[in-house]
């Protein structure tokens, strides 16, 4: 459950954003069980090429990865959802002692804490729940020794630029002098692909969108017409960014606690960004925030990267 703090920040949050000439909410909000679920199927549809080409990519490197962090004892994980691929680093990193799942879902990470207890009988599994935009305590557990961030999927790509750097800076300082970290982060690419990666063809993603306004009917008590919202995904080259929007498809208008919200129709609620990196500018993003890129794997067919980081 979200406490009440949780719960007055989501509040907080939609009703600034629903102020904005532009409307916007911040996509860590996509994330409920329900959200967590359909993220995890969007993973698996045809056109959502990140989830394997990063498990690939991981695969294909994870004896190098094994061999420069052989003397690394936590692996702390960023928002780690299902945790897929981090059974491909865990099944490299044998001498591990613990692991940090950290997310925002708390009962979806329970569940998947559960799971992960379960098949790595000899790793301590310290489930975190937490929203990785603020600041964080470590667990006791992993307060000594020699730790590494995980930040996969290329979920930094939500954070924009200074987002970017900042979180990088806090996992620096929260991680330590003797930290390394691991990011996966998607490369810019034929815009063709982009667009069709975020707006698959059976609809798992326009789902994942939409649910949003479903939670804020439930959680806030907003009244929300869901069928009266399509989703839509466009390429911003300017900006280097997938956005996601959820277009009004006629004018109405939303009342939320005493709030009207008024749409015109096309107007659109920016629910994500979803940036689109080079090598260069990953490390480039790297070294602004304390960090030393040093080794950046990549996959050819869908360009994506995998970057080895040390605390410079
Ligand atoms: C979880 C943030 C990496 O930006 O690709 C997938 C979320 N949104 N499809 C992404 C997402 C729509 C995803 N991240």
């Amino acid at each position: 459950m979200l406490d009440k703090t949780q719960d007055k920040a989501f509040y907080e949050d939609v009703v600034a954003g629903l102020s904005l000439p532009q409307k916007a909410i911040p996509p860590k909000y996509f994330y409920d069980e329900r959200g967590s679920q359909l993220f995890d199927e969007i993973c698996d549809v045809p056109e959502y090429y990140p989830t394997r080409t990063e498990a690939a990519l991981l695969a294909r490197v994870a004896s190098e990865l094994a061999a420069r962090l052989a003397n690394f004892d936590h692996l702390v994980e960023y928002g780690s959802g299902a945790s897929r691929k981090t059974r491909i680093v865990l099944d490299a990193l044998s001498r591990l002692q613990s692991y940090v799942p950290m997310d925002i879902s708390e009962e979806f990470l329970l569940g998947v804490a559960d799971k992960l207890n379960g098949d790595y009988p000899k790793l301590e599994v310290v489930p975190l729940v937490g929203d990785f935009t603020n600041d964080l305590t470590l667990p006791a557990e992993v307060r000594h020794g020699r730790k590494i961030g995980f930040f996969p999927g290329s979920t930094i790509g939500n954070l924009g630029p200074e987002g970017g750097r900042d979180f990088l800076a806090r996992a620096r300082k929260l991680l330590g002098n003797d930290a390394a970290f691991v990011l996966g982060a998607d490369l810019v690419k034929d815009a063709d692909v982009l667009r069709a990666a975020y707006n698959d063809r059976a609809g798992v993603t326009a789902k994942f969108n939409l649910n949003l306004l479903s939670r804020i009917n439930r959680e806030l008590g907003a009244n929300f017409d869901e069928c009266a919202f399509h989703h839509d995904a466009v390429w911003n080259g300017e900006e280097s960014r997938i956005e996601m929007h959820l277009v009004s498809d006629a004018a109405q208008s939303v009342a939320l606690n005493g709030h009207t919200f008024r749409f015109r129709p096309g107007e659109t609620i920016h629910t994500e960004n979803s940036y689109k990196f080079t090598p260069a500018r990953l490390t480039a993003l790297a070294k602004d925030a304390g960090w030393h890129a040093d080794e950046i794997w990549t996959d050819k067919e869908f360009p994506f990267a995998v970057a080895l980081l040390s605390a410079a």
